[in-house]
């Protein structure tokens, strides 16, 4: 249940890349036999990444996952052209922190707010967007609520402007139809490890005639964009699972949505006080993510992983920090409700019968910790219960 930290590869992905770290072990840069099978690969896995995306191949630059893809972006394109970088209070870190940075070498970052769903409002890019603004960059789905922004919007006032658009997908890829050129999209943030591929391997889209600069300088790999020697398996393994998404985008989506749907509603039904948080439509198939009221979400994710489930408070990928959800902040959540909140991911490998089983100890977990809440005597639930 915590799909969107990461994803089980899928078997054929693992097969695909077998080859490619035993036998046919060369250098796509070489010259020789070896060499060529492997640039031959990795032109092939390139266009499975772009077909997804309905992109052209030569607007795939392949990085080591979502981080250095947004990083890659946010930093490469104001190296070209600084000025004013328009983002949102919601974003991932990993776009956050190489923002904070540019602050600090005197570039004006500006942060849309969200409202209670988490969502962006067009009108305040609009208010915002100006001749200084050299990037905008909003997430699509975000990690912790799953609200999906209004991104053709976005991108149309960013068009009017011209100033380009990226978008941090790296949480909608491969569950819900992304094509960057109907959306308007001039940069997009993708990584493999979130639609059953490999870990440490990803992509930016860069839309032909958007110009960045590299951030990674040696040998002049991906066309001088990003040097260093290619992980031919990972790109491999991420180009089959990019196949795979796209064969099977539609089948997925509904088959996680039904979980999704089920999962939420029998949560509501059998636990008292609880809320369904971010937008109650428009939101990632596979995110459901709740406040129980009284209740230690840590408190609750060590129960339900001594129970086999695993879940998420928030966002998994940054490490060591104890520190209360900038997300459900920004969503003007008080800190109990911070506090109480729970994010369940379904992947495309669960059944209905997880979710059953997660729902029973969940059901559970929620009632023993209110008993022992410190909150007890405030809310009339316990004695629902
Ligand atoms: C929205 C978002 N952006 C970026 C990342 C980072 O991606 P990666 O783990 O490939 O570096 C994550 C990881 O969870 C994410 O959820």
């Amino acid at each position: 249940m915590d799909n969107a930290a990461s994803t089980q590869i899928n078997d054929d992905v693992l097969d695909s890349m077998l080859p490619y770290l035993k036998e046919q072990y060369g250098n796509p840069s070489s010259i020789h036999r070896y060499g060529r099978l492997a640039r031959k690969a990795i032109e092939k896995a390139r266009k499975q990444i772009a077909s997804l995306i309905n992109a052209d191949p030569s607007e795939i630059l392949i990085t080591s996952g979502g981080t250095e893809s947004n990083n890659t972006a946010i930093k490469g394109i104001t190296k070209q052209n600084p000025g004013q970088i328009i983002t949102s209070v919601i974003e991932h870190d990993a776009v956050l922190e190489p923002c904070k940075e540019l602050s600090k070498n005197g570039f004006d970052i500006d942060y849309l707010p969200v409202n209670q769903f988490g969502m962006v409002n067009p009108l305040d890019l609009k208010d915002c967007i100006s001749k200084k603004t050299s990037l905008v960059s909003i997430m699509f789905g975000n990690n912790e609520v799953g609200t999906i922004q209004p991104i053709s919007e976005i991108s149309k006032i960013c068009h009017e402007h011209e100033v380009p658009f990226h978008t941090d997908a790296v949480q909608a890829i491969g569950k819900i139809p992304i094509d960057v050129k109907e959306l308007g999209i001039d940069l997009l943030s993708i990584s493999s490890h979130k639609l059953y591929g490999p870990k440490g391997i990803g992509a930016l889209f860069i839309k032909n005639g958007i110009v960045i600069d590299p951030v990674i300088l040696g040998g002049g790999q991906e066309h001088g964009l990003r040097s260093g020697t290619e992980n031919v398996a990972n790109i491999v393994g991420f180009g089959k699972a990019c196949e795979i998404a796209k064969n099977n985008l539609l089948e997925n989506m509904i088959h996680m949505k039904k979980l999704r749907d089920s999962l939420v509603k029998k949560v509501i039904n059998k636990i008292p006080e609880v809320t369904l948080n971010g937008h109650p439509e428009t939101r990632l198939p596979n995110n459901a993510h709740f406040t129980f009221l009284g209740v230690n979400g840590e408190d609750l994710i060590i129960k339900l992983d001594e129970n086999g489930i695993a879940a998420s408070t928030g966002s998994a990928c940054s490490v060591n920090t104890q520190k209360a959800s900038h997300v459900l902040q920004a969503m003007d959540f008080s800190h109990e409700q911070i506090t109480g909140s729970l994010r369940l991911t379904v992947g495309i490998f669960n059944d209905q019968t997880e979710i059953e089983q997660t729902v029973n100890v969940l059901k559970k977990v929620v009632k023993e910790l209110r008993l022992v809440s410190p909150f007890k005597e405030k809310y009339s639930f316990v004695s629902k219960n």
